[in-house]
């Protein structure tokens, strides 16, 4: 299967039609389960989102969300969180309770256990409908690190190199963690929709190989290309245009 590439100019353009994506999920189930990236990449989209939602043009009184990944041994106020970075750029600002958050507790000494208990709770709130995602510059998805194939599960993962690299840059100086935990490369497959967003020309290397790609655990981002429904959306520079 090919992946359905839909082509934007920039940035701006890209938070425009990746909204336009989300909005139309939530209007036709209002109560939809979206997994809510973090990254700098899916930042301009949650913009949009909270500015359809105060123009009234998104109900987001029903929405339910999921987090992607998270660092271990991080708690929610520490500034390197990145369910606070969540919380802060899309949760908070769209009214959504903690009571339709699913997240990974990230701070207990047992993150076995804290795999499946995200497992299950989504599970029992009955599957992603949209899963937002990003693309590191290695093909990962969430913290889903190459080599990681279609059914890697839901797990505790030791960061590689270029992600400890790539992150050290959110987080100023300060140490980043080695550890964290990850939705499986099977849980995110599970998503009824899948919105993969890539920008900027850090990504055109990554974007060429994936789009050439079979599924290929050595890029994780090519099981993509099995899903049935996955739209990616790509803006000039991330094309190498
Ligand atoms: P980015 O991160 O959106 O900040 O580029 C993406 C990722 O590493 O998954």
């Amino acid at each position: 299967m090919t992946l359905d590439l839909r082509s934007v100019d920039d940035a701006a353009e890209l938070a425009r039609a990746a909204a336009d994506i989300v909005v139309d999920v939530v209007t036709t189930k209002p109560s939809a389960l979206v997994m809510a990236a973090t990254g700098e990449t899916p930042m301009g989209t949650y913009a949009e989102l909270v500015r359809r939602r105060a123009e009234g043009r998104l109900d987001s009184s029903a929405m339910r969300v999921v987090q992607l990944d998270e660092y271990l041994g991080i708690g929610p106020d520490d500034p390197r969180s990145l369910y606070g970075w969540m919380h802060r750029s899309l949760v908070a600002p769209l009214g959504i309770g903690a009571d339709r958050v699913i997240r990974f507790d990230s701070e207990g000494s047992d993150a076995d256990r804290a795999a499946r208990d995200y497992d299950r709770e989504v599970e029992s709130g009955g599957g992603i409908d949209l899963a937002i995602l990003g693309i590191g510059v290695n093909g990962h998805l969430g913290f889903n690190e190459p080599p990681s194939d279609a059914g890697a599960p839901t797990r505790a993962v030791d960061l590689s190199p270029d992600t400890l690299t790539s992150n050290a840059a959110y987080w100023g100086g300060r140490t980043v963690p080695t550890q964290a935990i990850t939705a499986g490369m099977s849980m995110i497959l599970s998503a009824r929709r899948i919105l993969l967003l890539v920008s900027g020309p850090s990504k055109a290397e990554i974007l060429d190989r994936l789009l050439r790609s079979e599924p290929d655990p050595s890029l994780p981002a090519s099981q993509l290309t099995a899903h049935p429904d996955t739209v990616v959306l790509a803006d000039r520079a991330a094309r190498g245009a």
